[in-house]
């Protein structure tokens, strides 16, 4: 990469010259690579690039909030709620492939519907060298995209060239808060992946709550540093427990922190034991509805990192 202030100014001219008067959406999800194509665009297009949040309801806890307080001031920002939309069709469904079908397929759906609204021509990517790269170089850097219902738009790519460490440092440069440039990836399918069996709103709001916890010990006790991610799952297992006198019989959730430089191959590191502990009793404390918590210390290969 050249130097990320002459990056920037080459892409802003790029940019520019590609797309020149025309409207432009991108799809921002609060992730480093959406968040910096999402910025670096807006110095070249201005308002002319509409930034569309999609809140699918199986976000973090928070991160509606987050997107929208960090994002709305400095972009030309949407957020659509299509949380109702999305966990009506995933009800009941358990394989984890048909729940990214089921995801992306609305998703696709929600987005055609904003770029149709504010006539955009060209769509704008996050995409980083690795995802072409890993797909074989199948993704063309010159290409044209047709939506489900019709709308074909352009792809601009600005970011195409460059792996997760430069673009931290083009975030950087650009006046991206540390916080975000530096956060753990988070998958698209959001808790539908951290969630296995079948999806249910009840389901999906205990992982929610369970992964807050576990966000929350982990910051406070600095390990995110060391971590490729960190993350609870809800898993379909239900475990017989006792809750003052009475025996119960709830959820088990596992706790997954994993180290990685690419998220190709991760390993378990060591762990504070206290906080592996305090992540437990908090769980089982705050949600009722599990009765047992445990550690996976499973590296990749042969687990992957998400459990879907
Ligand atoms: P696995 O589980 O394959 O994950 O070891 C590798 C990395 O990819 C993320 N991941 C996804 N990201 N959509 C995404 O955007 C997905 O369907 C998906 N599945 C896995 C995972 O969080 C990890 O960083």
């Amino acid at each position: 990469m050249l130097n990320p202030s002459d990056f920037i100014k080459e892409s802003i001219e790029e940019i520019k010259k590609t797309v020149g008067d025309e409207t432009a959406v991108i799809g921002l999800s609060g992730g480093v690579d959406s968040s910096v194509a999402s910025v670096l665009t807006k110095e070249a297009l201005g308002d002319n690039l509409i930034a569309v949040f999609v809140d699918h309801g199986l976000l973090r806890e928070g991160e509606a909030e987050y997107v929208q307080k960090t994002f709305e001031p400095r972009l030309n920002f949407r957020c659509v709620d299509a949380s109702e939309e999305f966990l009506d069709a995933l009800e009941g469904v358990s394989d984890p492939e048909e729940k990214r079908k089921i995801i992306g397929k609305i998703f696709i759906d929600v987005f055609e519907r904003v770029a149709e609204e504010v006539g955009a021509k060209f769509l704008v990517q996050g995409t980083i060298a690795p995802d072409w790269i890993e797909s074989e170089g199948k993704i063309k850097s010159h290409h044209n995209v047709a939506l489900p219902h019709g709308l074909v738009l352009e792809i601009v790519e600005p970011i195409r060239e460059l792996y997760k460490d430069e673009v931290r440092i083009v975030g950087t440069e650009l006046g991206i808060p540390d916080e975000l440039v530096n956060r753990q990836p988070y998958p698209g399918p959001g808790l539908a992946v951290r969630v296995t069996g079948k999806l249910s709103h009840e389901k999906i709001s205990i992982c929610r709550k369970a992964n807050a916890i576990v966000e929350e010990e982990v910051q406070k006790v600095g390990v995110d540093k060391e971590l490729w991610q960190y993350f609870a799952v809800l898993t379909d297992t239900k475990v017989t427990g006792v809750k003052g006198d009475i025996r119960d019989y709830g959820y088990l959730v596992v706790l997954r922190m994993v180290a990685s430089m690419d998220a190709m191959t991760a390993h378990v590191p060591e762990l504070p034991w206290d906080m592996v502990k305090t992540i437990s009793r908090r769980i089982t404390a705050e949600i009722p509805e599990v009765t047992h918590v445990s550690l996976s210390v499973s590296d990749k290969p042969p687990s992957t990192i998400e459990f879907a």
